[in-house]
């Protein structure tokens, strides 16, 4: 089965007719040609592939592009403004929190989502945070320092 779905994608909406069984990461890369959303396990457990969907990041491989029909989507694509770097991506810049970079969007994209939210994070509330996101280089403890410029400023009682 295939159906016509539509999808705002970083402030462009993509209309396109898809097979059911398609993913959300494979919408954004394979239709949209949005490169920067990455597969690595394709089975919910890397974090690679993590989007913002409707204000909450998600794991594009765990959802059906017809499943995202009528949402809005933000990729790491949608992140910088007229060519500027926003400030996550500056701070990881900074502090050196990329090797390999396979990794980098994911946590990028789920860290804009915590951002969002706008809560204050210990470092432990941060660490809980991204257990779901997989960096195969070992670079978490410069990634930590790049979240706790970004979180850790808004501390809590
Ligand atoms: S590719 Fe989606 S969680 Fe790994
Ligand atoms: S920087 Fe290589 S996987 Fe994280």
């Amino acid at each position: 089965m295939r159906r016509e779905i539509s999808l705002n994608i970083n402030g462009t909406l993509h209309t396109a007719t898809v097979p059911d069984r398609m993913l959300l990461v494979q919408f954004i890369r394979d239709v949209v040609g949005l490169k920067g959303t990455h597969i690595g396990c394709d089975t919910g457990h890397c974090g690679a592939c993590t989007v913002i969907m409707d204000g909450v990041a998600v794991k594009s491989c765990l959802i059906l592009a017809v499943q995202a029909d009528g949402s809005n989507v933000m990729t790491i694509e949608g992140l910088s403004k007229e060519g500027k770097l926003d400030e996550i991506q500056e701070a990881f810049r900074d502090e050196f929190a990329v090797q390999c970079g396979y990794c980098t969007p994911g946590f990028i994209m789920l860290l804009h989502s915590l951002k969002l939210r706008g809560v204050g994070m210990s470092d432990d509330d941060i660490k809980d945070a991204l257990v779901g996101n997989i960096c195969r280089c070992n670079g978490y403890p410069l990634i930590l320092r790049a979240a706790r410029r970004i979180l850790g400023r808004r501390q809590v009682g």
